[in-house]
């Protein structure tokens, strides 16, 4: 979604590894749980997305400023950082994932919004035809204002949660509890 809307992503880090590298490493990615598929994959779609568009705004702001302003690339976006629990007995206890940015970040008035349905920073409501679903490759990146939202819904609803912090300017983290 980033590469068609912007022609640039931010790499994706965990535990401070590339995600494929960190997925190839045997041994390590043993967390595995009970739990349904689709609605984690919406969780951490949706965040991720977010995380992305703060990340490539924030890199989007500072080259506009820059006064030898050179054509924005790729490698000046921050990277996305995961956090997840190593030790077996922790994750099998906690199963808490921290999604973290440095992208725009939100204010306390942003921040206090940001959990209420159809709240969007987006300008203009996007839309998109009747027959696109939620996982299709076509959904905008952003602007509904349900990403965050129907993702705690869905964590609270198996007895978990999600947890946003920000500072402006600085970037978010997301803890989200399994
Ligand atoms: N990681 C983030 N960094 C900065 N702002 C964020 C982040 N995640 C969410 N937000 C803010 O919260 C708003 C609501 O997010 P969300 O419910 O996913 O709706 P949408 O992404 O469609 O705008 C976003 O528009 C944005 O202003
Ligand atoms: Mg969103």
């Amino acid at each position: 979604m980033c590469m068609r809307d912007f022609d640039m992503a931010p790499d994706l880090l965990v535990n401070g590894v590339p995600h494929d590298d960190y997925l190839q490493q045997e041994g390590k990615s043993h967390q595995h749980f009970a739990y349904v598929h689709t609605h984690l994959f919406y969780i951490f779609l949706e965040l991720i997305k977010n995380a992305a568009r703060a990340s490539i705004e924030r890199a989007q702001i500072e080259s506009a400023l820059c006064e030898n302003e050179s054509r924005l690339d790729g490698r000046q976006i921050q990277a996305l950082n995961v956090i997840v629990p190593e030790d077996q007995e922790l994750w099998d206890q906690e199963k808490s994932v921290k999604l973290a940015d440095l992208g725009t970040g939100m204010n306390r008035s942003v921040l206090s919004k940001s959990f209420s349905y159809f709240y969007s920073s987006v300008k203009g409501k996007p839309t998109v035809a009747d027959e696109v679903t939620d996982f299709d490759r076509r959904m905008p990146l952003a602007g509904f204002g349900f990403g965050l939202p129907i993702s705690r819904v869905m964590a609270r609803y198996f007895a978990g949660d999600i947890d946003v912090n920000s500072i402006p300017g600085k970037g978010t983290d997301v803890y989200i509890y399994l």
